[in-house]
């Protein structure tokens, strides 16, 4: 019989059972390549105009991280709400002869940071430092991260990918209701930086639906990426910009940091689940040690046998230990050690299940306490597979909605506000509710923890490529879509499918509206769970492979009005 046993938050226990079997999640780099080629290609994203610029650009003969580089920039323009040339990335390729890579294009803190700004007179933690304006932002690593795209793994000179995003800044586009509503979310803020009022409320007012947009700047700036790589952007013109646009209005980058920033390539981390292969983000993200302890955790589960409150409940339970850890131990692996081979270790997720009750919940108060927010769903994810059967799987993200709100002026790079994913103030949480500990305490050059888990399942029939925005929702959603994708879904059935989340703390399970049947609900409840609807969910972005028909299928979420997923 199981019993709940106390969850030590030291990590001697485990780490001592995981010495005496060495066992590393991290694969090499090549894995095998899938033996069939699709002969045709597919992208889901989040807007359609960045779905066709991959299109357009697979069309030139560009291959999957060249059409990357075309979505991502051109989401850039069309999604600023979510991300662009001012924030980060994480990608996870898988490339047609087996190859396999995470590239950490994350943003890095200034040299110059200083944990004092982000606290205020009474050292309470300051949210308007960590969330507005140039001190929220860190260092963009999107940028390089797209030059590096290309210059390692595309086919196409950067500047012929990136011309659709350049073509569709300077001709304008209609602006959609998403980024219309986010504008009118964030006008206050916006409304402090002038360049930000410029750009984002011409005639002062807040655009409207529909209304003809179009980014000048940014397609300058884009330009200029294209034209010089790496240079067009962290040094020379637009990088003076930023750095007089930073300093002018209290922030801290100098030119070096911008010189200095380096995209990092890692080895994904591959966890094997009831035979399929899970390729997910390593650390700075800290989604695929969570993905890859709950898929460890419910491996010793026969979780097509049981009804759904009981399986959800396990679920449920292996999140809530997954994002314990989370807040413990994790951060920017080039600048603390972390317990890796134990937390990813299925000796450990072995102890973790033996402190799960079949029917009950185990309080989260054994462990640290703190009150979280809802996170908005302003982050976002693309997948893609081109004919030859190379893989994109990428997150990206300004952070909050519309990033820091603060514009450089004349570059048109809304800059992110990723800062505040660092634990600013140990044990106080960020704008997900997440908690942190001294391994995610900002330093000079250090990255951020993120939730991105951008992941490709690849199994004996069928390969899934998965990722979602949602802030710490991110792994959760990402799980369920993985757990989807397994059960034989389809990718708008997985896009499709209701949500849910636990993070450990607060102890409480968010829920889509209407993913529990009333029966399913009242039985969580009565196993101690405590259930509270939220909105919004998504939005995923979702192409699946089948092996033995070379179909190819892609769906972005419904949740979202301007999606597209699209076979070619
Ligand atoms: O990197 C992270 O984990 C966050 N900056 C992601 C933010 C996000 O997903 C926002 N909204 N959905």
């Amino acid at each position: 019989m199981n019993r709940v046993a106390p969850v030590s938050r030291t990590p001697a226990v485990w780490l001592s059972a995981a010495l005496l079997v060495f066992v590393s999640s991290f694969a090499c780099a090549d894995a095998p390549a899938p033996a069939a080629r699709p002969g045709h290609a597919a992208i889901a994203s989040a807007n359609f105009h960045a779905t066709e610029a991959g299109l357009e650009v697979l069309a030139k003969g560009g291959n999957a991280f060249d059409a990357a580089i075309a979505v991502a920039s051109t989401l850039s323009v069309v999604e600023p709400e979510s991300s662009g040339i001012g924030g980060g990335f994480m990608a996870v390729l898988h490339r047609a002869d087996g190859r396999e890579v995470f590239l950490d294009a994350r943003e890095t803190a200034p040299a110059a940071v200083d944990p004092k700004d982000y606290l205020d007179k009474n050292g309470e933690p300051n949210r308007d430092t960590a969330l507005n304006g140039p001190l929220s932002a860190g260092i963009p690593g999107e940028p390089a991260g797209l030059a590096w795209l290309a210059a390692h793994y595309g086919k196409l000179p950067l500047s012929a990918s990136l011309a659709p995003a350049i073509r569709i800044a300077r001709d304008g586009f209609e602006l959609d209701g998403r980024l219309a509503d986010a504008i009118a979310g964030r006008e206050q803020d916006i409304r402090r930086w002038p360049a930000s009022v410029a750009k984002y409320l011409p005639d002062g007012k807040v655009p409207t639906k529909g209304q003809h947009w179009r980014d000048p700047d940014q397609a300058r700036t884009l330009e200029l990426l294209g034209a010089h790589g790496f240079d067009g952007f962290y040094r020379g013109e637009v990088a003076g910009k930023l750095v007089d646009a930073v300093h002018a209005a209290g922030g801290n980058w100098t030119a070096k940091d911008l010189a200095g920033y380096q995209v990092k390539e890692r080895a994904p981390i591959v966890v094997d689940y009831r035979g399929y292969r899970v390729v997910t983000a390593p650390p700075s993200s800290s989604g695929g040690v969570a993905l890859a302890e709950i898929l460890n955790i419910l491996s010793g589960y026969d979780l097509g046998k049981l009804d759904e409150a009981h399986r959800t409940h396990l679920v449920i339970e292996a999140m809530r230990r997954a994002f314990r850890d989370h807040n413990d131990y994790l951060g920017d692996p080039d600048f603390v050690k972390m317990p890796l081979d134990m937390l990813l270790s299925p000796y450990y997720a072995a102890g973790l299940r033996q402190t799960i009750l079949p029917d009950k919940a185990t309080p989260s108060s054994m462990l640290p306490v703190s009150t979280g927010t809802d996170p908005g769903m302003h982050t976002t994810h693309f997948s893609v597979i081109d004919k030859d059967g190379n893989i994109a799987s990428i997150t990206l993200t300004v952070n909050y909605t519309m990033g820091s709100t603060f514009v450089a002026a004349g570059t048109g790079v809304l800059l992110n506000d990723e800062m505040d994913d660092f634990a600013l103030v140990p044990n106080k949480p960020n704008v997900y509710g997440l908690l942190g500990s001294v391994a995610n305490a900002p330093a000079p050059g250090k990255r951020m923890l993120s939730s991105m888990t951008p992941s490709i399942v690849f199994g004996a029939d069928r390969v899934g490529v998965i990722g979602s925005p949602g802030g710490s929702t991110i792994i959760t959603q990402v799980l369920e879509g993985v757990l989807a994708f397994i059960d034989g879904k389809d990718a708008a059935g997985i896009v499709g499918q209701k949500r849910y989340h636990h993070q450990y703390m607060p102890d409480r399970v968010d829920v889509e509206p209407g993913a529990f049947d009333p029966a399913t609900a009242d039985a969580l409840t009565r196993m101690g769970h405590t259930l509270k609807e939220r909105s919004p969910w998504g939005y995923m972005n979702v192409v699946t492979w089948d092996l033995k028909t070379n179909r190819l299928d892609a769906a972005s979420d419904p949740r979202r009005e301007s999606g597209l997923g699209k076979v070619q």
